[in-house]
């Protein structure tokens, strides 16, 4: 069985998650437009979905699945997205598609996370995969320098610049085994927009898609 077909098991099983009649927050990435083709076979599931990044939205709109301003939202049943890596106590890295903001303030805004992956997502320790900082563009050597004395190696997302009009720093060669301490401390640094680390707000809710079918583990 393919990664992809694993993102799909992970995505279809996430629809048992969302509460018939709800405002879904919608993530971004290849698994999350799996879980987006979900909801379009079933139109009525949701009233609406606040989404993550241009990219859902635009599929959102494409499946006819009203798109609502978080602002006018209020707090969201549930927020369904994917991840670059987890830890089975369900702390992530994301942002390997760039919206790490826009996904951590709804993540933020919804009373459950749940975080769809495939089995290749699941790490004893973070930080294999390298950690995503978006920036301000006029702050990004300044950013990259402090990233440094931290122990990381940022390399600049060429030809890259998020719905936010900002820059990707991506930071190689951590070992994150406080995952809280390192989010921090990298949302200290003047500059930073925000980083991959979602582990002051971990997923509550990991669905592992797999071989034998989804594993799902709970915060
Ligand atoms: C986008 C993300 C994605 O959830 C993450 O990159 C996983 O992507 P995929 O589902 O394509 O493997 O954080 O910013």
């Amino acid at each position: 069985m393919t990664s992809d077909e694993q993102k799909r098991r992970a995505a279809e099983a996430a629809l048992e998650h969302v509460p018939e009649g709800c405002v879904v927050g919608v993530g971004t990435g290849s698994t999350v437009n799996h879980f987006i083709a979900a909801l379009a076979r079933r139109p009525h599931l949701v009233a609406g979905a606040v989404s993550s990044s241009e990219a859902s939205t635009r599929l959102l709109k494409d499946a006819r699945i009203p798109v609502l301003d978080l602002n006018e939202a209020g707090e969201l049943d549930v927020y369904v997205d994917g991840a670059d890596e987890s830890t089975r106590a369900l702390q992530l890295i994301k942002g390997g598609g760039g919206a790490l903001t826009r996904e951590k303030i709804v993540a933020a805004a919804s009373r459950r996370f749940v975080c769809i992956v495939d089995r290749s997502k699941v790490v004893d320790v973070l930080g294999r995969f390298p950690l995503p900082v978006e920036v301000i563009p006029m702050a990004r050597s300044y950013v990259a320098r402090q990233i440094v004395k931290l122990g990381g190696q940022p390399v600049l997302r060429e030809g890259f610049t998020t719905d936010n009009g900002n820059a990707i720093l991506d930071v190689h060669g951590l070992r994150i085994v406080d995952p809280p301490a390192l989010e921090t401390e990298l949302n200290q640094v003047t500059g930073v927009v925000a980083n991959g680390l979602f582990a002051r707000r971990p997923a509550d809710l990991l669905l592992i898609g797999g071989e034998s079918g989804v594993e799902m583990l709970k915060r």
